[in-house]
């Protein structure tokens, strides 16, 4: 690779100049806990909890590896979305039973096209971290 070529590819991994233009975005919906809806764009592969970055607050997620089965949401069209891997069906599973696709964790289900809305039960609040002393 020429000087030139390492060039390019830092600014594009760091995001600047001569980024990646391959990357395609998604509309994802979210109704929230208050009821209102909320449309935003996700990179394809993001899951759920990845795109829920783009709301006031993310989904309430409880643990870093994907094994908590908390960031439950409730599925109101699938389209755009991959099938739940067996590794999220076991870990849904293991806390909520049966898994029949009505419901999806949040850092499990990946964007793969338009199209997916789901309800969100819990956003992250902010609060319980900021204490309010
Ligand atoms: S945050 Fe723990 S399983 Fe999704």
């Amino acid at each position: 690779m020429t000087p030139f070529g390492i060039r390019k590819k830092l600014k594009g991994l760091v995001g600047r100049g001569g980024g990646r233009t391959d990357i395609v975005r998604y509309d994802i919906t979210f109704v929230l806990p208050d009821g209102t809806e909320q449309t935003v764009q996700a990179e394809e592969r993001y899951t759920l909890a990845m795109a829920s970055q783009f709301l006031p607050a993310p989904i309430a997620t409880g643990c870093p590896d994907g094994q908590c089965g908390g960031c439950v949401v409730d599925v109101l069209d699938d389209r755009g979305l991959a099938p739940a891997s067996d590794s999220e069906r076991k870990v849904f599973e293991k806390w909520h039973k049966h898994y029949d696709g009505s419901r999806r964790l949040a850092c499990h289900a990946r964007i793969t096209g338009p199209g997916a809305k789901v309800r969100v039960r819990e956003l992250f609040d902010y609060d319980s971290i900021r204490g309010t002393d």
